[in-house]
């Protein structure tokens, strides 16, 4: 910038800029670079291309006059908003600057909360909103209440139209965790960053639990034990360059596709080592990332939820450049089980990608629906009822590859040609029907074991039997219900090729203002 500049005017408009820059002072700066957090703005720079923020508002000032606040007025209000470019893409993003009041949302904060998510919405770009606050801002009482109100229901509006990522960087707490909550994805920084409806002082006051900051809604706990957050980062460098890795698979809106990404990894490669994954004993665990890494674009996947109903993986990858959504089980953990949770991180993620038109990629391995107690009074019947809606409703392409089982209702859940899968393939080790071996012969051979001989002899025998005319791909594959079997190997090869047989696939449901999911 030239700095020979005599015109006082725009002498004026400097300075201004530059006191809006400082946010609420130095004092306060330095009081956040002490607690290892970045300012607004430094997170602004990190998460953008270089030089491409344009920040909208950064005069605005609140409006309050209560207990003494109109001598007290930042420029921006206490957020910096506007739009700028990730990988040259547009995206929208605020950044709640702590350093004023805390961070905390007035009328005036939210409305130019609001005026980006508007802009994000007419345009069709993703909002990014980095979290950092203390909440409503106490001062203004219900005008503040109002405020987040306007960005919850343009969050809801949103949801579906233009990816939302929240990045919590500082406290978000009470009623403002709502917004996080309703966007897509919630990324958490270690430490630092935590979430709850009501703090430590007021569960004390109101249940007895003594429980610090950490314990109750740090990120560790709600990566892996309440599902709220989706990712976690051990710094808030790394929370942001997880935010721009997350963009890169998705579109920019749901009328895009997403964006086809070069790779360098032959869409005909073919794996060997696929053909020996699967343990001989059908018992045995084995680790279905390893599938996933193996046949994926140069092995890059990004998960979602890693650390929450870990006996389900989602999360995105690339086939010959094209963005998908995998959904697998993971027999290492609870034998890749369908349980409460696994369902619900399954039918979010799944609704996620069919809202922003990612073909949908299944690697199924699944013994059934978690038996018990727990499970059935907790609802397990309506929380599996989600992901069968999910996959049923899903119009974007979608695929599965049984790797091995696909017994009872989970097989009718896991996206089978009967809810609509474009192609479902099977390995030759897939052991398809209405239950295992042993517990099937238990049931339709009770009188002949009661009867035996050397019962444990016979129940081997049965079994064996039944293995060898069920427990194999060859009956579904007869029936049509699986439209081939493949050599493990040729996945890869296989899944691009239906990917691009799926290219222009139109998918559509009967007209209805919406369906009513089992929530
Ligand atoms: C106004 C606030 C504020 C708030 C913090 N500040 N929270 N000002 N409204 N909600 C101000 C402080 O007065 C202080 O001002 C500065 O921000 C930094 O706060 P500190 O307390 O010094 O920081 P720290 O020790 O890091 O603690 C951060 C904190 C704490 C944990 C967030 O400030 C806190 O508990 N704040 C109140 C949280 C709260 O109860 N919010 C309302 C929740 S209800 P100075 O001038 O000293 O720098 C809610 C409803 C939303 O949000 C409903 C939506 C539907």
């Amino acid at each position: 910038m030239d700095d020979n500049v005599n015109n006082p005017r725009i002498l004026h408009l400097r300075e201004k800029k530059a006191l809006a820059k400082l946010g609420g002072g130095e004092k306060r700066i330095e009081a956040q670079h002490a607690k290892g957090k970045l300012t607004a703005r430094e997170r602004l720079e990190l998460l953008l291309d270089k030089g491409s923020f344009r920040e909208l508002d950064p005069f605005v000032v609140h409006n309050c006059t209560e207990f003494g606040l109109d001598k007290q007025k930042y420029l921006g209000d206490g957020v910096v908003t506007g739009y700028g470019t990730i990988d040259g893409r547009l995206v929208y993003a605020y950044s709640q600057d702590f350093t004023v009041f805390g961070g905390s949302v007035s009328q005036t904060h939210a409305a130019k909360i609001c005026k980006i998510m508007d802009m994000a919405m007419k345009n069709g770009a993703p909002i990014i909103g980095l979290n950092d606050s203390g909440g409503a801002r106490i001062q203004e009482g219900v005008k503040s209440l109002a405020g987040y109100a306007d960005i919850f229901f343009r969050n809801v509006m949103a949801s579906g139209v233009v990816p939302q990522v929240s990045v919590i960087m500082g406290p978000c707490a009470g009623g403002a965790v709502y917004s996080p909550a309703i966007t897509d994805f919630v990324i958490m920084v270690k430490e630092t960053s935590h979430m709850f409806v009501t703090g430590p002082d007021v569960v004390k006051t109101v249940t007895h639990e003594e429980v610090d900051f950490e314990e109750l809604g740090g990120a560790f706990v709600h990566a892996s034990k309440s599902g709220v957050a989706h990712f976690t980062a051990e710094n808030e460098e790394d929370a942001l360059l997880l935010a721009q890795q997350l963009m890169s698979y998705l579109p920019a809106n749901n009328l895009e596709d997403p964006p086809l990404v070069a790779s360098k990894d032959d869409p005909l490669r073919q794996d060997e080592s696929l053909d020996t994954i699967i343990p001989d004993n059908p018992n045995k665990p084995y680790d279905m990332k390893e599938i996933i890494h193996r046949v994926v674009d140069e092995g890059h996947f990004l998960e979602v939820h890693e650390h929450w109903a870990m006996n389900i993986v989602v999360g995105f990858a690339r086939l010959g450049g094209r963005s998908v959504g995998i959904v697998a089980q993971q027999p290492a953990v609870l034998a890749g089980v369908l349980d409460i949770e696994a369902s619900q991180k399954a039918a979010r993620f799944v609704r996620f990608c069919d809202a922003f038109n990612i073909p949908l990629v299944v690697f199924e391995d699944v013994p059934g629906f978690m038996p018990g107690v727990n499970q059935e009074h907790g609802g397990i019947i309506r929380h599996g009822a989600k992901l069968l809606y999910a996959f049923a409703e899903a119009t974007v392409p979608k695929l599965t590859v049984i790797v091995r089982k696909a017994y009872g209702g989970a097989y009718c859940v896991m996206n089978p040609r009967h809810l609509g899968a474009d192609l479902v393939l099977a390995w030759p080790s897939a052991e398809i029907a209405v239950m295992g071996p042993e517990g099937a012969v238990n049931v339709i051979f009770r009188r002949e074991l009661a009867a035996a001989e050397d019962p444990v002899a016979k129940r081997a025998s049965l079994v064996a039997d039944y293995r060898e005319r069920f427990a194999n791909p060859y009956v579904a594959a007869g029936a049509g219900f699986i439209d081939n079997v493949i050599e493990p190997r040729e996945t890869r090869p296989q899944l691009i090729n239906a990917l691009e047989m799926l290219q222009n696939k139109q998918g559509s449901l009967p007209p209805k203002k919406h369906g009513n999911i089992p929530l």
